[in-house]
């Protein structure tokens, strides 16, 4: 195993094919797992030494829960950063025989960090081969995972070497808009995942957040609202004719994005909110004196499919931001919205899908364009810096956004 570990290392340059991928593939093919980890590796060392002095075994230590650093983290890390072009290509013939061999592409190292992270510090930006390659073999785990699932979603946890515990294993995000990162077991904690939990947790407006009164969870920051103000342009795909315009949005929460679409005088603006406490903000805001607003109170999954049958009502623009939803939530959606958009008709959401990584941020974007596609429907991304705008989080319990730009996602039929 050290010895593969030297190799990935790329003590020798130039990194010739010769060199390294006959030894890669050797050393696989005889049985060192793709798949092992270095934290894995010491706790084994440590229990031999153990036995060998005669302990008794001890629990691992904490510092060997809380990483998995793969053979990809340390190839990725030993990345020389003046690697020539020809290099590349055989560093990529190893990444490919890694994965080919089962290696995990969303595993979080001793320092925090994904291989994609790792590519990034060493210079590989997102468009480069290697990165390309990571994020690829991110799009088809998942998706070999949702169909081994039986169609449900259980997103990027479930990439773990199967001799690990489950419970030992960070993950490296939810699939989530705007959730923990963690599915809690404590019922008291689980807000953020889960709905009817959510829904009858008491929520506390601040001047600058929403937020769930037990634990803190941030509904809604203030810090979206650049976001809001892009997005609330997206859902008048004719922005000469915005007072003809029917919108949706779904889910209040601070009224960003419905003060926004208010002020460019739609028609009508439909407004689907399913907490008791976001409704009563609503009224005492006086939301529902509004001439041309609508409310459908309650959860979009009830409401929106009343709407469906109806078959009376079709948008121009719909916008979908909830919380303590999943990305199952949004495949299910999917199937609302074609038959309330109209054919010109413009659908967009908070894209906070994976988002506490950049490395799932850019596969999850990946997997939405995927998704839409089944619908005829294409996703059109533009890319937004949000350097300075990002919280400091000191005030919410999980930090759900942490990449430095925002990909706004236009979805209309192709
Ligand atoms: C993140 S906030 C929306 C913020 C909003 N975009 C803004 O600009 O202030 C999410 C909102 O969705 C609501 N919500 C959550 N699940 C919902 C569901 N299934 N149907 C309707 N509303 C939901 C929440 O109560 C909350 O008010």
């Amino acid at each position: 195993m050290s010895e593969l570990h030297t190799l990935l290392t790329l003590p020798e340059r130039p990194i010739s094919e010769n060199y390294y991928v006959s030894r890669l593939q050797h050393f696989l093919q005889s049985g060192i797992p793709a798949t092992y980890t270095l934290e894995q590796v010491a706790a084994f060392e440590r229990e031999l030494r153990d036995k060998s002095e005669g302990k008794e075994r001890e629990e691992s230590s904490d510092d060997d829960k809380t990483s998995n650093t793969t053979p990809l983290h340390i190839l990725a890390r030993s990345l020389p950063l003046d690697i020539s072009d020809d290099e590349l290509q055989v560093v990529l013939k190893m990444m490919n025989i890694l994965f080919e061999y089962g290696a995990g592409w969303n595993f979080i190292d001793f320092e925090d960090k994904t291989v994609g992270d790792l590519l990034l510090e060493r210079n590989q930006d997102r468009e480069s081969p290697l990165y390309r390659r990571l994020v690829e073999a991110g799009v088809s785990a998942e998706l070999l995972l949702r169909r081994l699932n039986g169609g449900d979603i259980e997103f990027l946890d479930a990439d773990k070497p199967d001799d690990i515990d489950p419970e030992e294993v960070i993950q490296v995000t939810s699939d989530g808009q705007k959730q923990g990162p963690v599915a809690s077991h404590n019922d008291d904690e689980a807000t953020a995942t889960d709905q009817q939990v959510y829904l009858q947790t008491k929520l506390e407006y601040k001047d600058d957040a929403l937020i769930t009164k037990n634990n803190k969870d941030g509904v809604m920051m203030d810090w979206e609202t650049k976001i809001m103000k892009i997005a609330s342009k997206t859902l008048f795909p004719n922005p000469e004719a915005t007072n003809s315009a029917t919108v949706l949005n779904i889910g209040f929460g601070m009224g960003i994005i419905d003060t926004f679409i208010e002020a460019q005088k739609p028609y009508r603006h439909y407004i689907c909110e399913a907490h008791p406490d976001v409704l009563a903000k609503m009224k005492e805001d006086g939301w529902y004196e509004k001439n041309n607003v609508i409310i459908l109170e309650g959860r979009w999954q009830d409401t929106l499919n009343k709407l469906l049958d109806e078959g009376e009502v079709f948008f121009d623009g719909i916008y979908y931001d909830t919380f303590s939803e999943h990305y199952q939530d949004m495949l299910d959606l999917y199937d609302v919205i074609v038959g309330l958009i109209k054919p010109e008709g413009v659908f967009s959401f908070f894209n906070g899908l994976g988002a506490d990584r950049p490395l799932c941020y850019d596969v999850y974007r990946e997997i939405v364009e995927i998704d839409v596609a089944n619908y005829g429907m294409k996703c059109d991304y533009t890319e937004y810096s949000l350097d300075k705008q990002l919280p400091d989080w000191n005030d919410v319990k999980q930090s759900y956004f942490n990449c430095n730009c925002y990909y706004h996602p236009r979805i209309s039929f192709a």
